[in-house]
């Protein structure tokens, strides 16, 4: 298999997660997905990112607090989030939608139903670990960039050991509570959280593929 092969199956596997199992991962394991995301790109190598990361009780802790704070307070996140979805963004997110919400038999129209999914995002969908992901502020949108890039590749390298992940913006929506619970400094962004751990691969939730647009709808070639 070549080097591109290796990655492409690796990029190909890899999902967002929205039910695990409660097994642990070990210490030795998430070291060696941090530290293989590390070797992103970024601006000026500043290596922005940060984790926050827990284990066992401090998980549950943090799950726990997380619920019950998302039951009453509306969302405050530290960036601003996205103003609106149009066009083909608003038909992506709608289709994702569709695909998530029909998976786990939540009928069109049922809020009841579909507010409960939501929900799971503040149980980190049963995950038993989550890093919290955090960006010096003065270093801006480069420095979520930067992040982003982080973001993904401890997605990959965590899929590569054979460990599912969810990126959960829902999470850093609540920056305040997240920043009281874990103590993180005034000056730091909280940007996301990944929730990771052993997917439960017979759940619903976990039963449908996202699809991307071929190369051609994106590329605008000059040449
Ligand atoms: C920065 C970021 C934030 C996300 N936040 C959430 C979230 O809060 N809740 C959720 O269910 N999925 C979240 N996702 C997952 C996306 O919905 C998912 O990546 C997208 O639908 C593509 O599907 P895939 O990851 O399975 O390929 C997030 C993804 C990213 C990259």
């Amino acid at each position: 298999m070549s080097d591109f092969d290796t990655l492409n199956a690796i990029l190909s596997a890899r999902y967002s997660c929205r039910a695990f199992l409660p097994d642990d991962v070990t210490q030795d394991t998430i070291t060696d997905i941090a530290q293989a995301a590390q070797k992103v790109p970024s601006w000026c190598n500043a290596q922005p990112w940060q984790l926050t990361i827990t284990s066992g009780q401090a998980t549950d802790r943090f799950r726990d607090a997380l619920f019950a704070h998302a039951l009453t307070n509306a969302p405050k996140p530290d960036m601003e989030w996205p103003s609106s979805y149009i066009g083909v963004y608003k038909d992506r997110r709608r289709a994702c939608g569709i695909q998530l919400y029909g998976a786990v038999g939540v009928e069109k129209g049922d809020h009841t139903a579909s507010a409960k999914q939501m929900m799971e995002n503040y149980r980190l969908f049963g995950a038993p670990h989550v890093a919290i992901v955090t960006s010096p502020a003065e270093l801006g949108p480069y420095g979520a960039m930067d992040c982003g890039g982080f973001v993904t590749a401890f997605a990959l390298a965590a899929a590569a050991k054979g460990v599912a992940s969810i990126a959960q913006a829902a999470v850093a929506a609540h920056a305040p509570m997240v920043r009281d619970h874990f103590a993180l400094p005034d000056d730091r962004l909280i940007l996301c959280a990944i929730s990771f751990g052993y997917a439960d691969a017979d759940h619903p939730a976990n039963s449908f593929r996202t699809q991307r647009e071929i190369p051609d709808t994106v590329i605008d070639w000059n040449i």
